[in-house]
Order: C-alpha cells, then sequence, then structure tokens
C-alpha cells in the first residue's frame, strides 16, 4: 500500500524517509507542486510512501497558485491508495490554540476561483482514461470530506504517542494569501468553522473525486484574527511551526508504520 503525505507550510520534506527516488511528474492537468519523493521510513523499511511538499520545495507556491488538481493526480498516478494532508492553521474555537493538533472532520469552503475539479464536463471518449484531462460530470457524494479510517489512524497514533489532539472540527478553507479580517472570522465563528486555513480545499474534494481516502492533519500557528491579544506575525507562526512539526513527523511517522 502507498502512502501519499501532502506537506503544508514548514514541512517541505521528510527526514526519516529514506529516498529511493525523486520523480519529476506531469498529469493533464499540469505539473505537481515539486518532484514526487518516493521511498520508506527508516523505521519501517517495508513501508511505501510518496512525499509531495504542497507550496513547492521552496515555499513558492501561495495557497491559490497550487495546482491541486495535479498534485492529486500525481499522487493517483503513484497509486497512492491513502492520502494524508497536512494543514497549518489558525484557530477560531477558543480551546483549538497553538501547538494544538486537530482531525478535522467537516469543511466549509470560502475559496473561490481556484480549479477545483477534474468533472469538466467532456465525454469520456474512447481512449480516454487516466492519461486524460477530459472527466465526465460527477457529483460525488462529500457528506463527510475526510476519510473516517484514516482519522482514525490518526487519532490512535497521537493518544499512543501522547500527543494533545482534536478529534474533530470543522475546518474554515479562506482564498488567501492574505489572513482574514476580524470580522470574517466573526462570521466563520458564527458559521461553526473551528479552524481556519488556506490550503484544505479543493485538495480534499479532488481526492474524493478520484476515490483516494483522504484526511488532514492540521497544526494550529496562531489564534484567528481578532482573537489574540496581539498581531499575528509571521515570526510567532514560524516559531510555532517548528516545535509543532516535530510533533507532525512523529506522528506520520508512527501512521505510516502501522500501514
Ligand atoms: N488564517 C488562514 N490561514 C492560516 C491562518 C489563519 O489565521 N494561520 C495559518 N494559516
Amino acid at each position: 500500500m502507498t502512502i501519499g503525505i501532502i506537506g503544508g507550510s514548514g514541512l517541505y520534506c521528510l527526514d526519516e524517509l529514506v529516498t529511493r527516488e525523486k520523480r519529476v511528474c506531469v498529469t493533464p492537468w499540469g505539473e505537481p507542486s515539486s518532484p514526487l519523493i518516493v521511498g520508506s521510513f527508516e523505521a519501517s523499511p517495508q513501508s511505501d510512501v510518496v512525499f509531495l511538499p504542497r507550496h513547492g520545495e521552496g515555499h513558492q507556491l501561495p495557497p491559490h497558485k497550487i495546482n491541486y488538481r495535479a498534485n492529486i493526480a500525481a499522487l493517483r498516478d503513484q497509486q497512492a491508495s491513502a492520502i494524508y494532508g497536512v494543514n497549518v492553521v489558525g484557530g477560531i474555537n477558543r480551546e483549538m490554540c497553538p501547538g494544538d493538533l486537530v482531525i478535522p472532520d467537516q469543511i466549509i469552503d470560502y475559496t473561490w476561483g481556484r480549479e477545483h475539479t477534474y468533472s469538466s464536463g467532456g465525454e469520456l471518449s474512447a481512449g480516454a482514461g487516466s492519461d486524460s484531462s477530459e472527466m465526465p460530470i460527477q457529483h460525488v457524494d462529500f457528506t463527510y470530506p475526510y476519510d473516517q479510517v484514516l482519522r482514525d489512524n490518526l487519532l490512535q497514533q497521537a493518544i499512543a504517542l501522547g500527543l494533545q489532539v482534536h478529534s474533530g472540527g470543522v475546518y474554515g478553507a479562506t482564498q488567501g494569501p492574505r489572513l482574514e479580517t476580524a470580522a470574517e472570522i466573526a462570521r466563520m465563528e458564527r458559521d461553526g468553522c473551528d479552524i481556519v486555513g488556506m490550503t484544505g480545499m479543493p485538495e480534499a474534494a479532488l481526492a474524493r473525486e478520484l476515490g483516494i481516502p483522504y484526511a488532514s492533519l492540521a497544526l494550529v500557528v496562531n489564534m484567528a484574527a481578532g482573537l489574540g491579544e496581539e498581531e499575528i506575525t509571521m515570526a510567532q507562526i514560524g516559531s510555532v511551526i517548528d516545535s509543532g512539526m516535530v510533533k507532525i513527523r512523529q506522528l506520520i511517522a508512527a501512521v505510516v508504520q502501522v500501514g
């Protein structure tokens, strides 16, 4: 079983991954954010992992410029049968504070203008298939946007490692790259959002369209706009990312180990 891992801000490589190959891929939807890193974890040599840094190896892609379709299609082409997406987020729920891990169970999508579907409406012509960008219209069930088995894997391993984790939450996906206004966050709170990030969608929906089980592992790096005492700075976010990614790496390694 090949496990796909999509790294977010602060997770551009997996030190524990013994790289077999750096694979440059092209899909009918264009190129993914970077070459795919194919390998296995030191502690579990039998594991088969494909890693992709969502923002590119040097964080050169802002959230609205990421080719989400190419990213998910490239992982599908490497036979990924599960995808874990790592996201950094702001906390809206007062209990979801910087440094906390969240395994969201719902999404509200506020993004716009992104290439968000493979369902272009083209006829599936003779010879068209995984090599074609033409896919017939499909209305996938997205009632529960994240895969429950993968969410359980994350939760169980987080508990086993003694990590503080929130076992659910509504992920509000915003357009970025700017952060939100206080009024936007107040509206998102009224809508029921617990956390806010810029990269959760359309990634989750595209994985669903291709039938690949997908879950998100989110790290809270700041309180969302208007909720904290201080201005949100990149320096503050950076220091939480540095310590938080240690936990994320540990958790991912454990999840891969159990398969
Ligand atoms: N808003 C949106 N995306 C984010 C935030 C935020 O406050 N923090 C980290 N990613």
